[in-house]
């Protein structure tokens, strides 16, 4: 494949529409096994992909180079092969960013409070600390170094401003679920949900019912995607393309 899409299940993503509304290029949607991933990369036979779960740090050995911002994340999601040379970015934190500012949602000297602790949230953690949040707690389901336990959460941090959930709960066919209840929060202004099936999840119409900010992660997907045509193309492509392309969804 030229262009496209690796990861290890890829019936759900929306990524091949949306790059070929932002590029002249075919997308192709390869599925990779474990076992088939190893061969694929070493072979190198691509002009650039993005890449997503589970493989967004497992790409890391087989680059030549990794650009300052995706090396402090720890995830690459976006590899351009120049001459045979493997390049690694990261273009979820450009995504994230963009949706922050579009959205106006303030997060200087802010409490945030980020549910998840995979690949996502890394990216989504780098824009927090760079737009200098006050705190950051991350909550996760499975303890780990620097993570708390939901009942922690709920027990020391309802005072967090910012929610962002960047876990699968909610996502379709289980949309049902919610990762946390926003009630509690007392002092949320915002929440955030990175799922963009469905665009409403229950998180965001509790958020809404509460007169809070709701913003889901349909603007993340398509930000990201334009900032991946950006590298894979070298060329610089207007912002007012991501709302665009929401706009066209959304209706
Ligand atoms: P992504 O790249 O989208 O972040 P990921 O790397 O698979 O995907 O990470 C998914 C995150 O959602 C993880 O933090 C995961 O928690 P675990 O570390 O405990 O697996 C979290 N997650 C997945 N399913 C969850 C569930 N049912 N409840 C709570 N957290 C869940």
């Amino acid at each position: 494949m030229e262009y496209g899409l690796i990861g290890e299940k890829l019936g759900h993503s929306f990524s091949k529409e949306i790059h070929e509304k932002l590029a002249a290029y075919t997308y192709t949607l390869q599925p990779l096994t474990k076992q088939e991933f190893p061969a694929f990369m070493a072979s190198r036979d691509f002009k650039a992909i993005n890449v997503t779960i589970p493989y967004k740090q497992d790409v890391i050995p087989y680059l030549d180079e990794i650009d300052e911002n995706a090396k402090n994340i720890g995830a690459v999601n976006t590899i351009v092969n120049k001459e045979n040379k493997l390049i690694g970015h990261n273009t979820d934190f450009y995504g994230f960013l963009y949706t922050i500012e579009h959205n106006q949602i303030a997060i200087a000297d802010k409490k945030v409070i980020v549910l998840g602790n995979g690949g996502a949230s890394k990216a989504i953690i780098g824009v927090i600390k760079y737009l200098k949040a006050r705190e950051i707690i991350v909550v996760n389901r499975t303890p780990r170094d620097g993570t708390i336990t939901y009942e922690d959460c709920y027990k020391d941090h309802l005072d967090g401003e910012i929610i962002i959930n960047t876990t699968p709960v909610g996502m379709y066919p289980e949309t049902d679920s919610k990762p946390i209840d926003i009630r509690q929060f007392s002092k949320c202004e915002a929440v955030i949900d990175i799922i963009y099936n469905p665009l409403k999840t229950e998180l965001l119409l509790q958020a809404e019912s509460l007169s809070m900010k709701a913003v889901n992660g349909l603007e993340m997907l398509i930000a990201q995607a334009k900032y991946a045509v950006e590298y894979f193309l070298d060329i610089k492509i207007n912002d007012s393309v991501i709302e665009k392309i929401y706009k066209e969804w959304d209706c």
